[in-house]
């Protein structure tokens, strides 16, 4: 997608790591001028440095996506820096510790909740009344394949990426009149520290995965980066509410 993004602004949440880290980076190779988001700061410092040391252009915005004075003042400083906002994709995601439903403790339930799903809805929030000014822009919110397929000992988490399938769709329907097109991705099973917090707390797990997988493998996080930059491209211009599993073609519960 060299060259696609020249003299557009991507926004990535969750940038410090993982998949939102990669995804900076391509979105800056690819052209964008790049906000990295995250609330950890050293790592996000570093991802934007990165970008910068490779001719590119970023910066690094501190942010907390279940605070809604944080995500405003994202998108403010977006503003600021670059004036308009073309693609954001909304990473930033956690995970509670693997138990049954009813041995979730609540502060578990409320900060999956609060980043996932909370955070999502926030940012959208934010992002839409500037793409509405514009005329334009494209979101792409990260879900996961446990809205489509039930892993067990997941519930806050899987509440909550359900929820961002249908606020995807939401956003979708409401703004695609405005010339905003809203996706959603389902990555299942990428190699990043998330998935390593997974397997630590199920060891076993890891083969169990690989073995659901018709492609047998867990994933790099460049394979997100590229379905990310291409729903936000003009080559998807008429793909909107659509849940994109990225997944190696998961076919049952592991
Ligand atoms: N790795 C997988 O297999 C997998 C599968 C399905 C979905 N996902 C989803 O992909 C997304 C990215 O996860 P990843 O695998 O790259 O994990 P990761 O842990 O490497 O990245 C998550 C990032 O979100 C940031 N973050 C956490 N809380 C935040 C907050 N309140 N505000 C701002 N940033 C915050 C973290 O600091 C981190 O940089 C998440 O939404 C996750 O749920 C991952």
């Amino acid at each position: 997608m060299k060259d696609f993004y020249t003299g557009k602004v991507a926004l990535v949440t969750g940038a410090a790591t993982g998949m939102g880290h990669t995804t900076a980076i391509e979105f800056a190779k690819a052209g964008a001028k790049v906000v990295v988001a995250d609330v950890v700061e050293d790592l996000g410092r570093k991802t934007a440095a990165e970008i910068v040391a490779s001719g590119g252009d970023a910066i690094f915005v501190r942010t907390d996506v279940s605070d809604a004075a944080s995500v405003g003042a994202m998108v403010d400083a977006t503003l600021a820096k670059y004036g308009r906002l073309d693609a954001a994709f909304n990473n930033a995601g956690v995970i509670e510790p693997a138990v049954r439903l009813a041995d979730l403790d609540e502060k578990d339930w409320d900060r999956v909740l609060g980043v996932n799903l909370k955070g999502v809805w926030l940012c959208m929030k934010y992002q839409l009344p500037v793409m509405v000014a514009q005329g334009s822009g494209a979101i792409v919110n990260t879900s996961s394949v446990c809205a489509s397929r039930i892993l067990p000992r997941t519930s806050a988490y899987t509440a909550s990426k359900f929820g961002v399938v249908g606020l995807t769709r939401m956003a979708a329907v409401e703004y695609g009149g405005d010339g905003i097109r809203v996706n959603c991705i389902l990555p299942g099973a990428v190699f990043t520290e998330m998935m390593k917090q997974a397997v630590a707390d199920d060891p076993s797990r890891l083969e169990r995965v690989k073995a659901t997988r018709p492609l047998g493998k867990v994933a790099d996080p460049i394979v997100i980066a590229n379905a990310c930059l291409w729903l936000c491209s003009d080559q998807a211009e008429h793909i909107t509410g659509h849940a994109l599993p990225v997944d190696g073609g998961y076919v049952a519960a592991a």
